[in-house]
């Protein structure tokens, strides 16, 4: 089944998702059009990190429909998920570097859907791509550690690894979960300017959840509010009051 007349780049309709017997996701319906700048907003358990997980198909839904790039994620092959998987770069909450390995292999992650296995075995040995691993790394301020071990640098270094991993991976669509949330203010501003800069070039799709609102209306130009696993706003960043916004992030229900 396609969610009719979808042209969309990603789409979910009436998609909710449990673990157990806690909802975190409740009946979604959006898309996104290629090459928008979407900011994911919310309380922390809002299920801003469990959305992300469902659009690039680490999670099923419960219920609901999930398509990537026009692909419906429902009832694909382990290898055609990947495949589509490929066009996602993802940059986690919890970023998933290998902690005992130099930067330069967590960054030629990024060329893994396209290399041999044997090529990806030599360049465990023998590192190849060296050039395009130092430009990535350069772009995050990062090119001194390109054979640092990798759990020698800290955390919002670590961070920016994963998104020289992203730069090298070069997908159509990032989905990235709290890029910049171990990163320092100046940092982080060099670090979304880049990414805003690379994906308008590039025409890349651009889905990222922050907690600082004042990020999401600098770089994204679409705003979704997230609560209890529900919607609660769905606007362009200008139309976002900070009603709107109060209302979001107030701790009582
Ligand atoms: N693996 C899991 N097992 C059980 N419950 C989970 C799991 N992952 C998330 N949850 C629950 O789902 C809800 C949404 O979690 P999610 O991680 O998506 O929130 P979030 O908006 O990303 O929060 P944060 O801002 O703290 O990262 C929360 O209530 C959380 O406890
Ligand atoms: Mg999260």
């Amino acid at each position: 089944m396609t969610i009719e007349g979808n042209q969309a780049v990603l789409a979910l309709a009436n998609v909710s998702h449990c673990f157990g017997n806690a909802r975190a996701l409740h009946e979604i319906s959006l898309t996104v059009q290629a090459g928008e700048r979407v900011a994911l907003l919310g309380p922390s358990g809002a299920g801003k990190s469990t959305l992300l997980n469902v659009l690039n198909g680490t999670i099923a839904p419960t219920a609901g429909q999930v398509e990537v790039l026009g692909r419906s994620l429902h009832h694909l092959s382990a290898r055609q998920l990947r495949q589509i998987q490929r066009q996602l770069g993802r940059v986690h909450q919890h970023h998933d570097l290998v902690a005992n390995l130099a930067v330069i292999h967590n960054v030629n992650a990024g060329h893994l859907g396209r290399w041999s296995a044997p090529k990806a075995a030599l360049s465990l040995v023998w590192p190849q791509a060296v050039e395009t691993a130092a430009a990535a790394l350069d772009q995050v301020g990062l090119v001194d550690k390109l054979y640092a071990r990798t759990d020698r640098l800290s955390g919002g270094e670590q961070q920016r690894v994963a998104i020289a991993r992203l730069l090298v991976q070069d997908p159509r669509v990032v989905l990235a979960d709290e890029p910049i949330a171990s990163v320092d203010p100046a940092r982080a501003h060099d670090l979304m300017t880049s990414l805003r800069d690379w994906c308008g070039q590039t025409g890349k799709t651009w889905v990222v959840s922050l907690h600082d609102v004042a990020f999401a209306r600098c770089y994204c130009d679409r705003l979704i509010g997230l609560r209890q696993g529900r919607v609660l706003f769905d606007q362009p960043v200008d139309q976002v009051s900070d009603a709107m916004l109060q209302r979001l992030y107030q701790l009582s229900p």
